[in-house]
């Protein structure tokens, strides 16, 4: 028996942004893993070039490209760039993103204006580019990544915040406008994972205890644990899934274990509770 196709990804061409490092260095090699040839975008080149060439020594097809997704004006050339290196592009990985911690007294215009060039402006400019060959050819696969912050509040982060609130939305209004044209849009939304934005964070011993503590699923997540996610998006198992944002986070933002009195009256540990 033939393996169903359902997941494949073979023949198509992928470009993913911030795929030096991190998760979409991760999203990258795994879309190469299902078949995709996939062009790697961010601006630190060496990694790029690292990367490409460990999914090409596994029998995959990459290639680097240097792309600054905070320059608007550059991005339609960046677009057509990209369609050099295999063709015309199946699935658009918008996973480039930044982040200031900060409290709302020392929030900055500067930072301010970065965070949002990156998360929010360079994704919408972007897509503009690379969603016109798509509507052209009646199809393709968007995928926006957002945060846990597309749906839930976290203190420190107000800006980030508004950013990935904004991926969530942008993500449903591409849905429809882009519906007609068979391209699908969709936010994938993880949860805490460790990476070069993150490992300071979760390196402390209060920040692990709560994170174990919170999260249903009892862990902070690695980026391969989202590979599973972004393939079922970019793959035609996922046709009629768009405007949806898919939270990938261990069950965060589903709600919390409680420390509910049960049976006897005894107050079990939240791991505990059925
Ligand atoms: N880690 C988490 O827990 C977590 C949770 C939820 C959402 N996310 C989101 O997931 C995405 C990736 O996060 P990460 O944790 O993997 O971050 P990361 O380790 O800091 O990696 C960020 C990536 O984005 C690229 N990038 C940054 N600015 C760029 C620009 N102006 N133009 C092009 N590429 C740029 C970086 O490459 P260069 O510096 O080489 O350009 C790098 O490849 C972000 O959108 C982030 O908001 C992360």
């Amino acid at each position: 028996m033939n393996p169903p196709q359902l997941f494949s990804l073979a023949g198509r061409n992928a470009l993913v942004t911030g795929a030096s490092r991190g998760i979409g260095r991760a999203l990258a090699e795994g879309l190469a893993a299902h078949g995709a040839n996939v062009v790697c975008a961010a601006r630190t080149t060496a990694d790029l070039e690292t990367l490409t060439a460990a999914i090409q020594a596994a029998g995959g097809q990459a290639k680097a490209l240097s792309m600054d997704v905070g320059d608007r004006d550059s991005l339609p050339a960046a677009a057509a760039a990209a369609e050099a290196c295999f063709g015309p592009i199946d699935i658009l990985v918008n996973n480039a993103g930044v982040n200031f911690r900060e409290p709302l007294a020392e929030i900055s215009g500067e930072h301010f204006d970065r965070i949002l060039s990156i998360n929010v402006a360079g994704m919408l400019f972007l897509t503009q580019a690379v969603a016109k060959g798509m509507m052209t050819r009646r199809s393709g696969k968007i995928i926006n990544v957002g945060s846990i912050t597309t749906g839930f509040g976290l203190s420190n982060l107000a800006v980030y915040t508004l950013t990935k609130g904004a991926v969530g939305q942008l993500t449903k209004a591409l849905a429809t406008e882009l519906g007609r044209h068979n391209i699908q849009v969709n936010a994938l939304c993880p949860g805490f994972i460790m990476t070069p934005m993150t490992n300071k964070l979760w390196s402390m011993p209060h920040m692990q205890e709560w994170g174990q503590r919170r999260i249903p699923l009892g862990r902070i997540a690695t980026p391969a644990d989202l590979v599973g996610s972004a393939v079922f998006l970019a793959s035609g198992a996922s046709d009629y899934v768009t405007g949806h944002s898919l939270f990938v986070d261990g069950g965060f933002t589903a709600g919390e274990p409680w420390p509910i009195p049960i049976g006897g009256g005894n107050v079990a540990p939240p791991g505990e509770i059925a």
